[in-house]
């Protein structure tokens, strides 16, 4: 990016789409990316170790959240994984929004992914499972605020994965959200990355 940070609502940088790869073993897309958003060139390594290493979507998965979606790669995926889900995607960042918005029309599943600004989202709804690579740069409070605020739409038996970058403090994040009472465990670790997994708490 040349100016701003990726979590800026409206990015500055001069809008310029390009296509970026995302290529799983069980999943391979042409995705569009921008300017102005996390990620814009590649898909993020620590976005690739998720969704490659998270435990798989079920039928059970049918409200499905992705925090911070970015360009959409992780909702675009989920939507594949899991046909019979619906996914929600919040980003902060409108080029964001609209880009994963495109991406979902591009994968033929713009009807079941609703993209939105977090306080668009019906309050009522419970989600089975919650996959992020949460906005860490946005600051210790705003980030544990944020990670609050949705792990508490979990369902009683739904499961968060997270991605964290070990330098950016994934092991004391972990610490934290064990602190506020949510089950909490390091899956993979991998490249610098940690996977956590969350539960809803009691
Ligand atoms: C680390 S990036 C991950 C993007 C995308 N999921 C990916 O894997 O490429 C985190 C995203 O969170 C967004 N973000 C920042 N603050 C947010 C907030 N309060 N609520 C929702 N999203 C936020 C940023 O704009 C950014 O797109």
């Amino acid at each position: 990016m040349n100016a701003g940070q990726y979590f800026d609502e409206e990015p500055e940088t001069a809008s310029k789409p390009h296509p970026v790869e995302v290529s799983l073993p069980d999943v391979a897309l042409t995705l569009t990316a921008d300017r102005g958003v996390f990620s814009a060139d590649h898909l993020d390594a620590g976005t690739k170790l998720l969704l490659l290493e998270t435990p798989p979507l079920t039928a059970t998965d049918q409200r499905i959240l992705d925090v911070g979606c970015g360009w959409g790669p992780i909702a675009c995926v989920a939507a594949l994984r899991a046909p019979n889900a619906h996914i929600w995607a919040v980003d902060t960042n409108q080029r964001a929004r609209a880009l994963t918005r495109a991406n979902a029309e591009s994968i033929g599943a713009a009807d079941r992914i609703t993209v939105a600004a977090p306080d668009e989202v019906d309050p009522d709804v419970r989600f089975d499972r919650i996959l992020s690579n949460p906005p860490i740069r946005i600051g210790k409070t705003a980030l544990h605020d944020l990670l609050v605020f949705w792990l508490d739409r979990l369902t009683p038996t739904g499961r968060a994965h997270l991605v964290v970058q070990k330098h950016l403090g994934s092991d004391s994040l972990a610490a934290w959200l064990d602190r506020q009472h949510y089950p909490v465990e390091r899956l993979t670790s991998r490249a610098g990355f940690r996977i956590l997994e969350l539960g809803a708490r009691p």
